[in-house]
C-alpha cells in the first residue's frame, strides 16, 4: 500500500470505527499494511477466511466476505448466505467504493439542489425528513461489474475489481422521494437529466473529485427513486453512503451516488468521469489501447441476468437428488428461470420463489438428479417478452468487463 493510500485508508477507517474500543482499533489498523485479493466464486483459490476477520468486524461486516480491496474497501458476500435471505442483512451487503468513506458529521450535512430549477435549495437532513414524506422501498442494488471475473478471467486484480456473482444485494430502503424534492425546487422545462455528486474524494489524473453520474429526468421522477437515509431498519451505514445516498432502483449501482451532496438539473448527462468514461460499454473489438472515450454506451437499466449460488464452484456433491439455487434479475421482474445439468443441451424449468416484485431480484431453485461424474450446471433467465440471456460471454465481451449476463456455467464433481 502506498503512503497516500494508507493515509486514506486510516482516515476512512477512523470514521467507520469511531465506536470501537481503542485496543480493537489498533489491531485493525495493523491489518491495513497488507494488501491481497481473495476469491469466493469462480476458479477455486486458496482463501484464508481468518485473514480479514478483524477488519471485517470493525466495518460491521460478515467475516466470510471476500475482500477484493481493503482501501478503498471493496467486498462481496459469500454466495450461500447471500442466497439464504431475500433481504440481505447489512453485514452481508456488498460494498463498492472508489475512494475512502468521507468523514462529515450528519448534523452538518447539506444537500444542494441547483441547475435548471426555479428555486435552488439547500437542505439539511432535518429539512428532508421534516418537509417530505418518508417512504420505504425494497430494491436490489447491483454493480455493473457483477460477474466481471467470468468475462475477464486473466485480468490483473489491481486494475479492476474482479467480482464473482457477489456484487449484488437486496435491501429495504427508507428515505424521501427524489421527485418530491425536485418538485419543491421547480424543474425548468429544458431540464433532461438529473446529475448527482458524492462527497467522497477520488484522486484521478491529478484531480480530486466526488463520484458523480446522472439519470434521465423521466427516471428521476419515478416514485421508486429515493434519497435514502436508512437500510433494513437501521440508519444507512457510512460504508453504504450514510447519512444520505441516491437510490436508483433498476439502474446499475454506479448511479446510486453515495454521500450525496449535490443534485443538478441539466440538459446533458453528467460530465463526471464515472458517467463519461467509466460505466460505458464498448464493442468487443475495442480495447483499452484503441478506446475513444467519447464513444461507448453509458450504462443505465439492468439487463437480464442470473447466477447459481449453491452449489458452490468446484463443489463435490454426492450422486442423487441435488438442489440448485440462485438469483435472477432484470429491469422488470423476470418471467422464468431454467437450469441445465449437461452444459446447456437440455433445460428444466426452475421454481421462482417470489411473486416477482418490481425493483427486486427473484430467487429460484430446482431439484435435479445428478449421476456420478463431472457436470456443467448452467442457468439462464427469461424476461416477460420471451428474451433470454446471451449463451456465451464472447457475444457481450467488453474490455471494462461490464454487464456480464451470459448464461452462467458451473462445473461440479459428483461422487
Ligand atoms: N457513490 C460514491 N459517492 N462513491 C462510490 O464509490 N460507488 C458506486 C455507487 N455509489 C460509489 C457510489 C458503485 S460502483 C456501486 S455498485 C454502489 O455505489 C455500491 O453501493 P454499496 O457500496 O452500498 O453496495
Amino acid at each position: 500500500m502506498t503512503q497516500i493510500n494508507r493515509r486514506e485508508f486510516l482516515r476512512g477507517l477512523a470514521w467507520l470505527t469511531a465506536a470501537l474500543p481503542l485496543r480493537e482499533l489498533g489491531r485493525v489498523r495493523a491489518l491495513s499494511s497488507r494488501k491481497k485479493h481473495v476469491w469466493s466464486d469462480g476458479p477455486a483459490r486458496e482463501t484464508d477466511l481468518g485473514e480479514w476477520a478483524e477488519l471485517l468486524r470493525a466495518l460491521g461486516k460478515h467475516e466470510g466476505m471476500t475482500v477484493y480491496q481493503e482501501s478503498p474497501f471493496n467486498a462481496g458476500p459469500p454466495l450461500a448466505p447471500l442466497r439464504a435471505a431475500f433481504e440481505t442483512p447489512n453485514e452481508l451487503f456488498f460494498a463498492r467504493n472508489h475512494a475512502p468513506v468521507p468523514e462529515i458529521a450528519a448534523a452538518e450535512w447539506c444537500l444542494k439542489v441547483d441547475g435548471l430549477v426555479a428555486r435552488p435549495l439547500r437542505l439539511s437532513l432535518a429539512d428532508l425528513s421534516r418537509d417530505f414524506p418518508t417512504v420505504e422501498l425494497a430494491a436490489t442494488l447491483q454493480c455493473a461489474g457483477n460477474r466481471r471475473r467470468e468475462m475477464l478471467p486473466d485480468a490483473d486484480p489491481g486494475s479492476a475489481v474482479l467480482w464473482g456473482s457477489d456484487a449484488i444485494s437486496h435491501g429495504r430502503w427508507t428515505g424521501v422521494r427524489l421527485r418530491d424534492v425536485l418538485r419543491a425546487a421547480g424543474v425548468q422545462e429544458s431540464a433532461r437529466f438529473v446529475a448527482a455528486l458524492g462527497r467522497d474524494e477520488i484522486q484521478k489524473g491529478g484531480r480530486v473529485f466526488g463520484m458523480g453520474g446522472s439519470i434521465p429526468l423521466a427516471k428521476a421522477l419515478g416514485e421508486e427513486v429515493l434519497l435514502a437515509t436508512g437500510l433494513n431498519g437501521a440508519p444507512l451505514p457510512p460504508l453504504h453512503g450514510g447519512p444520505l445516498r441516491l437510490l436508483v432502483p433498476g439502474y446499475i449501482g454506479a448511479r446510486s451516488i453515495k454521500w450525496l451532496g449535490q443534485i443538478t438539473l441539466q440538459e446533458e448527462p453528467s460530465e463526471n468521469h464515472y458517467q463519461q468514461r467509466a460505466y460505458k460499454v464498448f464493442p468487443p473489438e475495442i480495447t483499452s489501447e484503441t478506446v475513444d472515450w467519447a464513444q461507448g454506451e453509458m450504462l443505465g437499466p439492468f439487463r437480464l441476468n442470473s447466477a447459481i449460488c449453491t452449489p458452490a464452484p468446484g463443489a463435490q456433491l454426492s450422486a442423487g437428488r441435488q438442489r440448485i439455487a440462485g438469483y435472477a434479475i432484470d429491469y422488470e421482474p423476470v418471467a422464468a428461470v431454467e437450469v441445465s445439468v449437461d452444459g446447456g443441451r437440455r433445460w428444466q424449468e426452475a421454481t421462482l420463489l417470489d411473486e416477482g416484485q418490481r425493483w427486486s431480484w427473484s430467487f429460484w431453485e430446482r431439484e435435479v438428479r445428478l449421476p456420478a461424474g463431472r457436470h456443467e450446471l448452467v442457468v439462464r433467465a427469461w424476461d416477460q417478452a420471451g428474451n433470454t440471456q446471451p449463451a456465451t460471454v464472447a457475444e457481450i465481451w467488453n474490455f471494462k468487463g461490464y454487464f456480464n449476463n451470459s448464461w452462467q456455467r458451473r462445473l461440479v464433481e459428483v461422487v
